[in-house]
């Protein structure tokens, strides 16, 4: 198939784009060409690169357009925020795919009731970003169940990989947790450590992605969570990571308010987003209709992007 990845750069972009290239897929990326992969492969180089400002070509009506020349079978959207968006693309591209895959997120369910949560689940977003992306799978399942574009909706949870730092068992991203880790050190974790995180590895989104991509028939007018197998409590990953750095975990529990005067008011932001969903999701769903089966725990995810950081002295052990 030809395949256009709008925004393949990224994350999730670095292990997608050549995996489909490896797979004997036509692949072009657009993007605005600020960035480049995290990791190489010589299977970028078989790729055509496509420079596109979306939010320009937007601006000026024209991006919707500027991709259906492209041609494509199928378009992975992985940089679509708000129906409008979505709207100009999809009214672009009726009628030409054979298959849309937009990138969600499992922040479309809010917070966690009964668990694992499962697709079927009543959403109700509790942030602006999972109201949008809501808005924007309502849509595209709606243009999926009448016929005008195929679409799927793929829900990642938090995505790790090599590169970049992976959300800590403290629920923000700075890399010195898992370095205070790594040396012993008391660790503070908010309230009692039981609030949930549910990582996935980009290289298991991708899998979840290119999966998707081969049953068309199938994933069109669904939507799948993409995430590990099994979430993780902030208390059990931070336990876990001491053992695996070879130290006692030595944790010291707070209550959110005091919590929250030890870190950043940016670090406070991302852990009080992350233990306010607490997400726990299942893959039942994509097991059964994708054959998705993601090759990383979330431990073993982490651990790996850990050790690339310890490797670049980014985490100090
Ligand atoms: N990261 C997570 O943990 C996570 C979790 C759940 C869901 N998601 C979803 O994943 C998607 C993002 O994927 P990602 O994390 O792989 O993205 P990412 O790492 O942020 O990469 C963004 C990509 O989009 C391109 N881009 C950014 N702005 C652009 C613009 N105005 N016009 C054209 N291209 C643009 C970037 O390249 P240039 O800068 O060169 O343009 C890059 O290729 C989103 O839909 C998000 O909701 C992410």
């Amino acid at each position: 198939m030809k395949i256009v990845i709008i925004g393949g750069s990224g994350h999730i972009g670095t292990y997608l784009a050549p995996r489909l290239a490896r797979a004997g897929h036509e692949v072009s990326v657009v993007s605005r060409g600020l960035r480049s992969p995290y990791s190489p492969d010589p299977a970028w180089e078989t790729m055509q690169f496509v420079t596109l400002d979306r939010k320009a070509e937007e601006a000026s009506g024209s991006f919707g357009a500027k991709v259906r020349d492209l041609q494509a079978d199928a378009v992975v959207d992985l940089t679509c925020f708000t129906p409008e968006s979505a709207r100009q693309l999809v009214e672009a591209l009726r009628g030409t795919l054979r298959l849309f895959v937009h990138c969600g997120t499992i922040w479309t369910h809010g917070y966690s009731t009964v668990v694992p949560t499962k697709e079927e689940t009543p959403r109700k977003p509790i942030c602006e970003y999972g109201r949008r992306k809501l808005a924007i799978e309502q849509l595209l399942l709606e243009e999926s169940a009448e016929g005008r574009l195929p679409a799927v909706v793929l829900h990642p949870g938090h995505i790790v990989g090599k590169g970049w730092n992976p959300l800590n068992p403290a629920g923000h991203f700075h890399p010195r947790v898992f370095s205070q880790l790594a040396r012993g050190e008391e660790v503070f974790l908010p309230n009692l450590g039981m609030e949930t995180v549910h990582h996935v590895h980009a290289d298991d989104v991708a899998q979840c992605f290119e999966s998707a991509i081969r049953r068309p028939r199938q994933a069109a007018g669904e939507s799948f969570h993409v995430v590990s197998e099994r979430a993780l409590t902030l208390r059990g990953y931070a336990e876990a990571m001491a053992e695996w750095f070879g130290q006692p975990a030595r944790l010291r529990f707070l209550p959110w308010s005091e919590w929250k005067a030890t870190v950043s008011e940016g670090e406070a932001a991302y852990t009080w987003d992350h233990i306010a969903h607490s997400p726990n999701c299942s893959i039942s769903k994509a097991q059964a209709g994708l054959n998705y089966s993601p090759r990383y725990s979330s431990l073993e995810a982490v651990q790996e992007a850990v050790q690339d950081l310890i490797a670049r002295r980014v985490i100090e052990v």
